[in-house]
């Protein structure tokens, strides 16, 4: 059998960039994170400038991580998962290299415009509307190239992986149109098509949907494919993963009033919010077990492979992460945590622990298939990011709890006068070890970065792409 590259071998080459593009974005937007959590110990380094203040740089951090770190894990992996499961190459070459530039155009553009100011001022969705547009046409080009693939596959069965790819993929596209409706009045103004109370449930039907769908199911996505795979074991349920899917996709939507109890959102709406958040455990736990009991009978594999820890235990704090949201969504609990560190500590643990381990696992898998390695350059710096990463997270999550509850709780003392116990100022002091500890362990968590960076270029340097293509061609005709 020949080894020359035809055209039905795989497209590798834009999972190749894609994948190395998370490296670099995770290092930036890691960093900067790491840099706006020292600003909050040492306001000096806000440097006196409008364009390096807190207020201009956290946007663009959890822009970066979000869409640049995450988004391009996300594309990477679903461009890699379609066509091995599906058999088939990407329907086109130049769409999904158009994704790719589009994609990182979007994130340059965000990179330039956000530290000078120019934002729509919604949470997740400040990408002003040249920009904003830009994404969509990325978007919708991204699903004719996804769902295209799925169209031509040569397997009978759409593998669920693809679906929760699938879920991701439109539903984006969906909150994206809809809550950027807006008016532009110049360039880079523009105003909100919606008002009130209804632009505030409009937009946190988006924000909380973008953690469903941006920052679940489409991971979800990638857990069902890179578990099983490196864990060399069938997935454990496959019916628990059909009703696992619809039933997370269809509570999430419901979701978003969690995000504004107390708030001038009519009553019913934030019960209902709040009722359909609770619920919403089991599917998220149902996921999780699925996840986890598909290592049974190859617990072992934890203690010599380090990729599998970053997947398992990135399964561990969604596990712990889903079970603390339902928790912060009841009402009495989110007048504690509401405005605090907790919501902050909570947004991480999904972050660091979930988002970011997952992808960091699924990135070890797919280099060396991708550049022709057998493993990557070293295991053993694999397991020192796993550490780091493991610790980063822990101090993280824990000084923000602490933090959290100790300011909900200063907040609302009162004396028997009625008036405050504490000032803001007090609350804040009693916050600063808090500050101190988060910033060390998002340290941890950006240095285990590094490490990969450098494991990631030794791999790539020490590589040969045409023969990983040439062996994927060898097992998909030797599939048949
Ligand atoms: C080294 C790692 C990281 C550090 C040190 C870090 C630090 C920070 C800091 C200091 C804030 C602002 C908190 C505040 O306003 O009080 C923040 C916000 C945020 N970060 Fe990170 N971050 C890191 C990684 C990530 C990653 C990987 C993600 C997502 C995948 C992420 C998502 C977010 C989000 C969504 C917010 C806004 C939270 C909210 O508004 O409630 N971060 N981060
Ligand atoms: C069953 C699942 C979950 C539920 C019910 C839930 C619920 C909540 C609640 C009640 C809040 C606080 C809202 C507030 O007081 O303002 C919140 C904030 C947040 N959660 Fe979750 N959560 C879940 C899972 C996750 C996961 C897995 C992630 C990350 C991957 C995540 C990311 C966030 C973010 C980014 C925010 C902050 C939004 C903002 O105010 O900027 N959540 N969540």
């Amino acid at each position: 059998m020949s080894t020359a590259i035809s055209p039905t071998a795989y497209n590798y080459k834009v999972v190749r960039q894609f994948a190395i593009m998370t490296v670099v974005w995770g290092i930036l937007g890691m960093g900067l994170g790491v840099f706006i959590a020292s600003q909050l110990v040492w306001p000096e380094l806000n440097f006196g400038l409008p364009w390096t203040s807190f207020g201009r740089l956290r946007p663009l951090h959890t822009n970066l991580v979000i869409f640049a770190f995450g988004g391009c894990a996300l594309f990477a992996t679903s461009y890699y998962v379609v066509q091995r499961t599906c058999q088939t190459r990407l329907i086109s070459d130049s769409l999904a290299a158009f994704t790719f530039w589009g994609w990182q155009a979007v994130i340059v553009g965000a990179i330039v415009t956000l530290p000078l100011g120019y934002t729509t001022t919604k949470e997740y969705a400040e990408l002003e509307w040249p920009i904003a547009i830009l994404l969509a046409i990325v978007w919708v080009t991204y699903g004719l190239v996804f769902f295209g693939t799925i169209v031509k596959r040569k397997t009978k069965h759409i593998y669920v992986g693809n679906w929760f790819y699938g879920a991701f993929i439109v539903v984006t596209a969906m909150l994206h149109i809809v809550n950027h409706m807006s008016l532009p009045v110049s360039l880079f103004k523009s105003y909100s098509a919606y008002s009130g109370a209804t632009d505030a449930m409009i937009q946190w039907w988006y924000g909380h949907n973008a953690v469903g769908f941006f920052l679940t199911t489409g991971f979800l996505g990638m857990m069902y494919y890179f578990v099983p795979k490196q864990a060399e074991r069938p997935i454990y349920s496959y019916r628990l993963s059909i009703v696992h899917f619809w039933a997370l996709i269809t509570l999430y939507i419901w979701a978003g009033p969690h995000h504004l109890h107390y708030t001038a959102l009519p009553d019913w709406a934030q019960s209902l919010g709040m009722a359909m958040s609770i619920i919403l455990l089991a599917p998220s736990w149902g996921g999780m077990i699925n996840g986890m009991m598909t290592l049974s009978g190859a617990w072992h594999k934890l203690r010599t492979d380090p990729i599998l820890r970053f997947l398992v235990v990135s399964l561990a704090f969604y596990g712990m992460s889903t079970f603390e949201g339902p928790m912060m969504a009841i009402k009495t609990v989110n007048s504690l945590s509401h405005y605090t560190d907790w919501t902050i500590g909570h947004v991480h643990a999904g972050a660091l622990g979930w988002v970011a381990m997952i992808s960091i696992g699924a990135i070890y898998h797919m280099i060396p298939k991708l550049f022709g390695r057998a493993q990557m350059h070293s295991i053993g710096l694999i397991n020192t990011h796993f550490w780091l990463a493991t610790i980063g997270t822990v101090l993280y999550i824990a000084s923000m709890w602490v933090n959290g509850i100790t300011q909900g709780l200063m907040w609302r003392a009162i004396n028997d006068d009625g008036t405050l116990t504490y000032s803001f100022v007090e609350a804040l002091q009693a916050s600063h070890p808090g500050f101190i500890v988060r910033a060390l362990g998002g340290a941890f968590f950006a240095a285990g970065m590094l490490f990969m960076a450098y494991n990631v270029w030794r791999t790539v340097r020490a590589s040969n792409p045409a023969e990983a293509e040439a062996a994927e061609q060898i097992a998909v005709v030797g599939a048949h």
